[in-house]
C-alpha cells in the first residue's frame, strides 16, 4: 500500500440485504450528487451482490470504491448459491469478511473467515476483517480476549506482504444496529489491542500502518467522536449508509476531521 493512501480515512458503507437494483441505483445517484471527493478520504460502498454489476457501471470511481458483503473463499466449483472472490475481481476493490452478521446469523467460524481472508487477497482484493465481541462477552470482561484471537484465527497464513492490504473493522455486536456505541476510552483500548496484536505478529511499521475502523451505530452525529480516538482510521457505516443525506454528512465530517488533524 502506498504511504498516501495509507494516511487516507476510509468510509465504508454497508447496505446489507436492502434496495434492489433500481432503488440502489437511486441512492447510489443521490450519494454522488451530495459527497463531494476528498483526496483524504476513501468512500466505499458495499451494496448487496444483486445489484453490484449495475452499479459497477454507474459508478464515479474517482468518488466511490465499490466493495462486496461477503464472499465465498474456494474460487469456483460446486457451491450452490454462493460467490467467490474470482468473480468479484474487476467488480470490486474491497471485500467485508467475518461481518458479526456472518459470524453469528450465519454460524460463520473463524476457519471459514481465515479461509476468505485468504481468498479476497489471493485474488488482489482487500479484505476488510470485522471482529467484536458480543454483549456477554463483554459483560464478562472478555473484550481483548475476543479481539486477541479473531485478530490471530483470522490472519492466520497471511504474509507480512500481504497485510498492508488488509484493514481492521472493530464492530462490537452489542452496538451494531442498536444505537449504542461503544464509550472513546474503550474504543481507544480495543484499538491499542488490535495493534499490538498485528505488531506481535508482523512488525511494528505494519501495526502502525494497519487501517483500524470503528463500526456499530454510527452517524453523522456521532462519527466525529470516533474519527477522534486515536489510531482510528475510519468508519462502517450500516444504518445511517442507507440516507444519502446522513451518509455524505458522515464523508464531510471525516475530511474536516482530517484537516483538523492536519
Ligand atoms: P450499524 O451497522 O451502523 O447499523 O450499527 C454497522 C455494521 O453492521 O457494519
Amino acid at each position: 500500500m502506498s504511504k498516501d493512501v495509507a494516511r487516507k480515512t476510509l468510509i465504508v458503507a454497508n447496505w446489507k440485504m436492502h434496495f434492489n437494483t433500481h432503488q440502489a441505483s437511486i441512492l447510489m445517484h443521490k450519494l454522488a450528487e451530495k459527497t463531494p471527493v476528498h483526496r483524504d478520504v476513501i468512500t466505499v460502498l458495499c451494496p448487496n451482490i444483486m445489484t453490484l454489476q449495475s452499479l459497477s457501471l454507474q459508478v464515479n470511481h474517482r468518488q466511490f470504491k465499490l466493495g462486496a458483503q461477503n464472499c465465498y473463499w474456494r474460487d469456483e466449483g460446486a457451491y450452490t448459491g454462493e460467490v467467490s472472490a474470482t468473480m468479484l475481481r474487476g467488480l470490486v476493490d474491497y471485500v467485508i469478511v467475518g461481518h458479526s452478521e456472518r459470524r453469528h446469523v450465519f454460524g460463520e467460524l473463524d476457519k471459514e473467515i481465515r479461509h476468505k481472508v485468504q481468498a479476497v487477497l489471493r485474488n488482489g482484493l482487500k479484505p476488510i476483517l470485522c471482529i467484536g465481541e458480543t454483549a456477554s462477552e463483554r459483560a464478562e470482561k472478555e473484550t481483548h480476549h475476543v479481539i486477541h484471537d479473531q485478530v490471530v484465527n483470522g490472519l492466520l497464513n497471511v504474509t507480512s506482504e500481504e497485510i498492508s492490504e488488509l484493514t481492521i473493522a472493530y464492530e462490537p455486536v452489542w452496538a451494531i444496529g442498536t444505537g449504542q456505541t461503544v464509550m472513546p476510552h474503550d474504543l481507544a483500548d480495543a484499538v491499542k489491542t488490535i495493534r499490538q496484536q498485528v505488531i506481535a505478529l508482523y512488525g511494528k511499521e505494519a501495526g502502525v500502518a494497519l487501517k483500524v475502523l470503528y463500526g456499530g451505530s454510527v452517524t453523522s452525529d456521532n462519527s466525529q467522536a470516533f474519527l477522534n480516538v486515536p489510531g482510528v482510521d475510519g468508519l462502517l457505516v450500516g444504518g445511517s449508509s442507507l440516507k444519502a443525506d446522513e451518509f455524505a454528512s458522515i464523508v464531510k465530517k471525516a475530511h474536516n476531521s482530517r484537516k483538523k488533524k492536519g
